[in-house]
This record gives C-alpha cells, structure tokens and sequence, in this order.
C-alpha cells in the first residue's frame, strides 16, 4: 500500500553507544513533533545493532526496524552472512536490497537481488528495492534504459502479491553522499518513469499503490522540495539520518 515513508540508512556507522544515544533522541522528537502524522519511520542501523535499536521503538507505533541486507539463502554455511529469517526472528520489518554500495563494492547484481528479494518476503520481510544511474549514464542520457533494466531484471519477476510487500527507492549514485543532490525535477522525472514501468509490468493499481522513495544526500533543507512532487513519497536517508534534529525535520517535510 503507497505511504509516506522516511527510511534513516545509517551504513556502516555507529556503535552500541551511539545508536542508542541517537534513537533516544529521535523517538521523542517524532512521537512529540509529528503527532498525528501518518508517516512512517523506518531506522536501519548495522546488524549487530538491530536488536537494541528495536528494543529502542515503541511497540505497534509509527517508528520501524529495517536492516541493510540479506543473504539470499534461508540458512547454511555461509560464514558471516545474516539470513532474512533471523532477521524477521528479531523484529526487523524492512530490508534494503540492492542499494549501489553493495552493487559496486561486493557485486551485487541484478540476479543476486531478485533471489534476496524473494528470501526476504519469504521470511515476511518488506524489501526497499534502490535502483539509480551512475553519473556517466546520466550523461550519457541513459537513465531511463538502465533503471528500466534494473526493474525489468531486478524486481517485475515477483508476483503481484509478491510486488505489493516492495517499496522501491530510486537513488542516483552521483548523488550519494555527495551533497550533489538530484532536483526536485530530475527526481519527478525518474520516480515517474519507474511508476509507469510497474504499470506496465503489473496494472495501473500496482504503480498507484507503490511506495517509491528518493535516496541521495536528501536533507533537512531539500526534503520538503522533494516530497512535494507527485511521485516521490518519501525519502531514503542516509548521512542525514545520523543527526536526530535533521532526521526530524526531514519526517516532518511533507
Ligand atoms: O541509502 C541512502 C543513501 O544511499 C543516501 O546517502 O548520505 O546521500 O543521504 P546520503
């Protein structure tokens, strides 16, 4: 079902200390600053921090667990890896898959994803799917073939029920944590191709009642601008996430 949605990615970034300095602050600022917004939270700290950031959330409220991956295999001698039935056995509700960190730095691709996508909603998991452009496709004007081809290969091989549990995350690489961020127009433009790819690929229904998130150096100052195009419903957060003020403003952006 489409919702607003602010997903905070924290990366490979805190410890104990600090994520639990971090959440202490952002859960009053949201419960106290945006009361009776339907927005939704989803915090994504690294995975060993997963169970006391949960702890963390109020129970049944609007603030959310994801993690930063998953193994595409349900269990099995895969040393260091964290499989999406533990991660639901701890209650983690989201999972990003396929964001371009793990695309460039550990070869994740498309094939890879569609197997830890259909891992994840296995385990009951609601997958935020990343596609996005390289800066040298965008110049190349080739950005609506490539994330076509992200999609095509990536994500329509799911059900219908399947796709319904997706949100999608369109975040151009050229502006991830690079403070170069895409306008509120270049945004528009892509969220919109993606919703008419899934209209294509499913039915009219499913791309009206698609989440579909911008994600790259998205911020206290350009959230708003950004949230009030038709097609982008939320944002995927990253450097911003870490600071509970900014964080904040960025949820109470719409
Ligand atoms: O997953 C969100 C992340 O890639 C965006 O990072 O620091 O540009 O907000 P940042």
């Amino acid at each position: 079902m489409r919702k607003n949605i602010v997903a905070g990615n924290w990366k490979m970034n805190t410890t104990l200390q600090d994520a639990q300095a971090l959440v202490s602050e952002i859960v009053p600022m949201v419960q106290d600053e945006t009361t009776g917004s339907a927005v939704e939270v989803v915090i994504c700290p690294p995975f060993p921090l997963l169970p006391v950031v949960g702890r963390l959330l109020p129970q049944g409220g609007r603030l959310h667990l994801g993690a930063q991956n998953c193994h595409q295999k349900e269990s099995g001698a895969f040393t260091g890896e964290v499989s999406a039935k533990l991660l639901a056995s701890i209650g983690t509700e989201y999972v990003i898959l396929g964001h371009s960190e793990r695309r460039q730095y550990f070869g994740e691709d498309d094939e890879l994803l569609s197997q830890k996508l259909k891992a994840a909603l296995s385990a009951g998991l609601k997958p935020i799917f990343c596609v996005g452009e390289s800066l040298e496709t965008r110049e190349a004007n080739e950005t609506f073939a490539f994330i076509e081809k992200q999609l095509k290969d990536g994500l329509f091989h799911l059900s219908n029920e399947e796709f319904a549990q997706v949100v999608v995350a369109y975040e151009p690489v050229w502006a991830i944590g690079t403070g170069k961020t895409a306008t509120s127009q270049q945004a528009q433009e892509v969220h919109a191709f993606i919703r008419e790819q899934i209209a294509r690929a499913y039915d009219a229904e499913a791309a009206q009642n698609t989440t579909i998130l911008y994600g790259g150096s998205a911020n206290a100052q350009n959230a708003r601008e950004l949230f009030s195009q038709p097609d982008v419903d939320g944002g995927l957060i990253g450097g911003a996430s870490l600071k509970s003020r900014d964080f904040t403003e960025i949820i109470k952006s719409f």
